[in-house]
């Protein structure tokens, strides 16, 4: 049986977790951590300290408690499934330091679309790309989302980025400026708004015409499912980098 530590359980994606996990016969929730704790099928503690043995970490909380989190998964050889998004660039390489120690999968989006979409966008953008098709980004998330543009969407962007000859610049906010699009950008836009779970739209603008690849998703259970799956992974893995492509 694989025990999970839960952390964030009290959000909305640590609930969703917890409910599936209910039903999974190799795999338990052991304990949740959240500041603002609620009652659950299992205990949940303020902080990580008073937290009981685990095998992994799935945490769907904030990008503000990744650095408490790595410490706390360092000092414990914990495996983590790192879900927050909006991580700094100095959070990112704490990551990479800590998976030289322990087994960390992080993914912005833990869906098996999104991450079969990286691969299309990827060779999409090595034939359409390189013949000189603008490409452009659109998120759509929930009004309550912290970070923008999303995580998913500068993931898209580098599986783009991927497939194209050079380097392109990553342009987020065009009001400032009066000229042409340059050739090697590609834009970013974000829309918040509503209850909307997670649209992203890779647009591909040709002379004459326009191909659009997108993923719609309807429910949290999507990101749930990918990080149970994740948790069974890498319990026991060697310490390094995983991410959701290393799963699907
Ligand atoms: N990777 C993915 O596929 C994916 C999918 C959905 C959401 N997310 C990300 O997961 C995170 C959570 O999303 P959500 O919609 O559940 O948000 P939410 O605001 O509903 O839940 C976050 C929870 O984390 C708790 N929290 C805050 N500080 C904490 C700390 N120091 N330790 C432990 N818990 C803490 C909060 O009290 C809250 O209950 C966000 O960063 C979101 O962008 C990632």
């Amino acid at each position: 049986m694989i025990r999970v530590l839960l952390h964030g359980a009290c959000g909305h994606m640590g609930h969703v977790v917890a409910g599936l996990a209910a039903n999974e016969a190799d795999l338990t929730v052991a304990a949740g951590v959240d500041p603002c704790p609620q009652p659950m099928e299992f205990p949940v503690f303020e902080t990580l300290e008073p937290c009981p043995e685990a095998d992994v970490v799935i945490d769907f909380s904030t990008a503000s408690a990744a650095d408490g989190l790595l410490d706390y998964c360092v000092e414990k050889r914990l495996p983590l499934v790192l879900c927050s998004t909006g991580l700094s660039a100095a959070q990112l390489e704490r990551v990479r330091e800590a998976a030289e120690l322990i087994p960390v999968l992080r993914s912005a989006n833990m869906s098996l679309g999104i991450n079969t979409l990286l691969k299309l966008v990827r060779e999409a953008a090595g034939v359409l790309g390189k013949s000189g098709f603008d490409i452009e980004i659109v998120e759509k998330h929930h009004r309550r989302k912290l970070d923008a543009p999303s995580g998913t969407a500068l993931m898209l962007a580098d599986a783009a980025s991927d497939g194209l000859p050079e380097k392109p610049e990553y342009v987020f906010d065009r009001s400032g400026r009066r000229m042409a699009r340059p050739k090697q950008e590609i834009g970013i836009s974000a829309v918040r708004g509503g209850s909307i779970v997670g649209e992203h739209e890779v647009i591909f603008a040709g002379q004459d015409e326009v191909v659009t690849i997108s993923h719609s998703a309807f429910s949290r259970s999507i990101f749930a499912q990918g990080a149970l799956a994740a948790a069974r992974y890498l319990a026991g893995k060697e310490p390094g980098l995983y991410s959701m492509q290393d799963v699907v």
